[in-house]
């Protein structure tokens, strides 16, 4: 049994549909919309619990949630009620069947050997199909929280390196073992039991710097990648190509992913109104340009245009690619990724359970014709 693999058979992740499909940011009310709109995501558990079922039925591949420990603030408090991730995917794994269920997990604020038993314990209560995001902090007011301060950025990949490597120990040594790292010592480490099924979770991180890049085609089954910053269609099937290059000059295998933000109305003009209402009229302004700031985008550092293009970005599910329009549209764009290369996308709404079943019933269909998808019916 090859323990250093992730297991083909084990988690919808794994389908054989050729452009995979999640849920991002259910764990945190609001999710990656900023805005004041009163039907905005609350969060909340029956709502989160009700969400993956309904994706788990319609055969979407995974839900991947947020590692935020406190919110930005505005008159939204915007993120400010948050599942901690791990304890959320158990949850909804043992109420779910096919559906991934990542956790997203800062590696220094949690030891280790802790966090490879609670991956471990998901995994089980899964029978498979947990999931670890594996995220370094960038945001110092959430690590003053905790006592810990941000390593810079270097480091922070390499420190890393090393708590990843004693998990995927923990999760593949039969007998006792020990580690001795820069940052991580573990004498006489014991660990059972170990994953489900014989093999190890999936794993992915979301690196946008060479460093980030680096460890996610050293380590992951997948990268996730922003491309909506006005990334052409060529820049980002080069990426996906070179990602996908240097994996395999490593002896591995990587999927590329990428984060949208789906408006979806049975016609453009719906969509775009809807959009405009949430995201433009009703932005919760004041939690936008908090995070901004915490970004050092203000209007001192940035020209007037550029601040308010960066603005509007950032309302709009936090800079994902914005996929507005009626169902053909919105499949027609899906269908540009999967040309471009990518595996999969994981997706928001402004409110997951009002929006999905439309979203299901049409573009679902669709990409199922263009040879994207199983017909949603058909088990994913
Ligand atoms: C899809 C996606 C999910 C992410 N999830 C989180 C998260 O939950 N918590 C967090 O602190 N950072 C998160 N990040 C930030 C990344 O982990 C990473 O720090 C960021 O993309 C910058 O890359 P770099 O670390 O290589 O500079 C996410 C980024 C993306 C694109």
């Amino acid at each position: 049994m090859d323990r250093d693999n992730s297991n083909g058979e084990r988690a919808a992740m794994y389908s054989a549909n050729r452009l995979k499909l999640g849920l991002f940011g259910a764990n945190c009310s609001s999710g990656r919309a900023v805005t004041l709109v009163p039907e905005r995501w609350s969060g909340d558990w029956a709502d989160c619990l009700r969400l993956a079922q309904m994706a788990d039925a319609a055969g979407i591949e995974f839900m991947l949630p947020i590692g935020r420990w406190k919110g930005y603030g505005g008159d939204t408090d915007y993120q400010g009620a948050t599942f901690e991730t791990v304890t959320w995917a158990c949850g909804l794994l043992a109420r779910t069947k096919r559906l991934t269920v990542f956790g997203t997990v800062h590696a220094p604020l949690i030891a280790p050997l802790i966090a490879a038993k609670e991956f471990v314990t998901a995994d089980h209560i899964g029978e498979g199909r947990f999931g670890l995001n594996i995220v370094c902090g960038w945001n110092e007011g959430e690590f003053e929280m905790f006592g810990a301060a941000l390593r810079d950025h270097e480091t922070r990949y390499e420190y890393a390196q090393e708590w990843l490597d004693v998990i995927k120990l923990a999760w593949s040594a039969p007998e006792d073992f020990d580690f001795a790292g820069r940052f991580i010592t573990v004498k006489g480490g014991r660990a059972k039991p170990k994953p489900y099924g014989g093999t190890r979770p999936l794993i992915m991180n979301a690196g946008a710097s060479a460093s980030g890049q680096a460890f996610a085609i050293r380590n992951c089954d997948a990268l996730f990648s922003n491309i909506s910053n006005g990334i052409s269609f060529d820049e980002t099937a080069g990426h996906v190509k070179n990602v996908r290059a240097l994996a395999r000059q490593g002896g591995r295998d990587i999927g590329v992913y990428t984060v949208g933000v789906v408006t979806c109305r049975p016609t453009a003009r719906e969509a775009q109104e809807y959009y405009r209402h949430c995201i433009v009229d009703n932005a919760d302004w004041r939690a936008v340009d908090s995070i901004l700031a915490m970004k050092n985008i203000t209007p001192e550092t940035r020209a007037p245009d550029e601040f308010q293009r960066l603005r509007n970005h950032q309302a709009n599910g936090m800079g994902g690619l914005p996929l507005i329009g009626d169902p053909d549209m919105v499949a027609q764009e899906l269908a540009q990724l999967a040309a471009a290369g990518l595996t999969g996308i994981a997706v928001s709404f402004v409110n997951y359970l009002d929006e999905l079943p439309y979203f299901c019933a049409e573009v679902l269909p669709r990409l199922a014709r263009l040879g994207l998808r199983a017909k949603p019916d058909g088990g994913g």
